[in-house]
């Protein structure tokens, strides 16, 4: 049976309950386990032991937030060479922008030879003030069933070994 590892990250809810979201779309397809970790806990033996990936984070000061960055800074060499060809999708939870994360997380990918099955999907939130960026997220019904198809897509083609 064919793994699916979705690795996230998130400070102020969001992108964890996108990461659920994408849980429960993958979900759906009982032939893909799908495992769900959070970027502090995740391993390279839990990356090697998967067959695709789901990554979830924020966008921090134009970038990957701090505690993804430190989980591909830590299996990103280790993995070099050996999960090749593997599919992932990026589901990025920004304020009003996310481009620069995304593009961040394409280079790590490309780097590690990943087969990239959809361009990232950017859920804004539109947090501007310093009060509403630290306040805990609600994602829209519509943004969460994005994040549902996301998971459900990536699970699909690795039932069906179209990735
Ligand atoms: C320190 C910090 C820096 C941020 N920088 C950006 C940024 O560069 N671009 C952007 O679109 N949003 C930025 N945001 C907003 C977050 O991406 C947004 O609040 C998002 O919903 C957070 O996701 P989370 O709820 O999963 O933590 C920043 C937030 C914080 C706390």
């Amino acid at each position: 049976m064919k793994e699916l590892l979705i690795v996230w990250h998130s400070m102020t809810g969001g992108s964890k309950a996108l990461a659920e979201a994408a849980l429960q779309g993958a979900m759906v397809d009982s032939t893909v386990t799908v495992r769900s970790l959070s970027a502090d806990q995740a391993s390279v033996s839990d990356m090697f032991a998967a067959d695709g990936y789901l990554f979830v984070f924020p966008e921090n000061l134009a970038a990957i937030s701090g505690v993804m960055k430190a989980f591909f800074d830590r299996c990103y060499y280790p993995c070099l060479g050996r999960i090749e060809g593997r599919p992932y999708a990026v589901i990025i939870c920004a304020g009003s922008d996310g481009t620069n994360a995304a593009r961040q997380a394409e280079r790590i990918a490309t780097g590690w030879r990943l087969r990239k099955i959809a361009d990232a999907l950017i859920i804004c939130t539109h947090a501007q003030t310093e009060a509403a960026i630290l306040a805990p997220k609600t994602i829209a019904e519509e943004d969460m069933e994005q994040a549902r198809q996301t998971g459900a897509q990536i699970a699909a083609g690795m039932a069906l070994g179209i990735f």
